[in-house]
């Protein structure tokens, strides 16, 4: 069978199986969303985030691209997370990452791949912000580990200098903002322990949070 057709037939199935669960699945899904949580993670196939969470259709907002950044200039970002923000009112945003990134690896040599190479380029400024800590690891593979911890945590702070985030901080206190990193080998999402929820915890060239001044 073609492997698209199996995706249609996948799909009755799956259908058969939520209807058997709960007759009124798809009613209820058809009503609206309400998720509480918004992911930015990364388009790698292996790193399904509904799956991976256990999570069913409506709990998660998802926005994926590679490498899971957060580029100031991306409208399909911003959109995703004001969206998410300031209409779904989202209780928290989780930049999950996966240790053995591709991205993150290509970004960490010097090899060309074509137009990607523009949106890599912003990993290595990861890289450069770090390089201290990370060329101070001599194994290859606990500091390419080391690198996607840090790419997840960059994209975090990214997250944070955003007025979108900054003023619904101000507003409501939330959404906290989160970092984690997945593994495809064991299937364990780490959780690296950075959470922010107020403007008070960035460095003050990033806080947002005072009365508008009026430009003349
Ligand atoms: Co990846």
């Amino acid at each position: 069978m073609e492997v698209y057709k199996s995706l249609l037939e996948g799909n009755k199935l799956w259908v058969q199986e939520k209807l058997g669960e709960d007759p009124d699945f798809f009613n209820k899904l058809s009503q609206g969303q309400s998720p509480q949580i918004l992911w930015i993670g990364c388009s790698d196939s292996r790193v399904p985030a509904n799956e991976i969470t256990r999570t069913q259709p409506g709990e998660i907002f998802v926005h994926r691209n590679i490498a899971n950044m957060v580029v100031h200039t991306d409208m399909n970002m911003l959109s995703v997370l004001d969206y998410a923000v300031n209409v779904l009112k989202v209780r928290h945003v989780i930049v999950c990452g996966h240790y053995g990134c591709g991205g993150v690896q290509a970004a960490m040599g010097s090899q060309q791949f074509g137009l990607i190479d523009n949106w890599l380029r912003n990993i290595k400024d990861v890289y450069r912000i770090y390089s201290n800590e990370l060329d101070a690891i001599e194994d290859d593979q606990a500091r390419f580990d080391r690198f996607v911890e840090l790419n997840v945590m960059e994209q975090v702070f990214d997250l944070t200098k955003t007025s979108i985030i900054q003023n619904a901080w101000r507003d409501r206190n939330l959404p906290i903002v989160h970092g984690w990193v997945y593994s495809l080998k064991t299937g364990i999402i780490n959780d690296l322990g950075v959470s922010f929820d107020r403007s008070s915890q960035l460095a003050s060239i990033y806080q947002i949070n005072a009365k508008k001044v009026e430009l003349t």
